[in-house]
């Protein structure tokens, strides 16, 4: 049976932490699949088609391409996406106690709603600090965020400052 994790997340943009976790996913599950949803609670940098085509640059630098599948949701719940294409199993990385606090309601009502399951990966201690929120916040100041994200979002933030 071939296992599908989902790695869901607004990835606006990817961080090197978020490929860390999609990398080890990938190296766990027969398939990954990397959902790029709107969050509401957050405002947006990037659309999300340029969201989706980074995360893509990033996993082909990566070498990372073998099974994982990158692409977006906005047709309702996450929960729907994980039955349509039969993934059992979220994964999300977990950098301190506030992302615990901040997942562990959904990872329950996710479970409640579909039987679907959470997975927490803990971050390589090099990317624990880093964040989509502070990458944007450091980007929009015109400062260097070379060191948080994958080479194909530097390089656009750079050319789009
Ligand atoms: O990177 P983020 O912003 O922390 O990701 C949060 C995200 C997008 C994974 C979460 O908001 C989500 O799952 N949204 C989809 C809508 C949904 O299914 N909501 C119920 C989840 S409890």
């Amino acid at each position: 049976m071939n296992t599908i994790a989902v790695v869901p997340g607004s990835f606006d943009p990817v961080t090197l932490g978020h490929l860390d976790v999609i990398e080890r996913a990938a190296g766990i599950f027969d398939e990954v699949h990397v959902v790029v949803v709107h969050n509401p609670d957050k405002s947006a940098l990037l659309p999300i088609a340029q969201r989706v085509s980074l995360i893509q640059q990033a996993i082909v630098d990566g070498g990372v391409t073998g099974n994982v599948v990158v692409t977006s949701w906005s047709m309702g719940l996450l929960v729907d996406y994980c039955v349509e294409v039969g993934a059992k199993v979220l994964i999300k990385g977990i950098r301190s106690q506030i992302d615990v606090a901040y997942e562990t309601p959904m990872a329950i009502v996710n479970r409640n709603l579909a039987g679907v399951e959470t997975i927490f990966l803990l971050p390589d201690p090099a990317h624990a600090h880093v964040s989509s929120s502070l990458v944007r916040q450091v980007a929009g100041l015109g400062g260097d965020v070379a060191p948080y994200v994958p080479a194909a979002v530097a390089e656009f933030l750079a050319a789009h400052a």
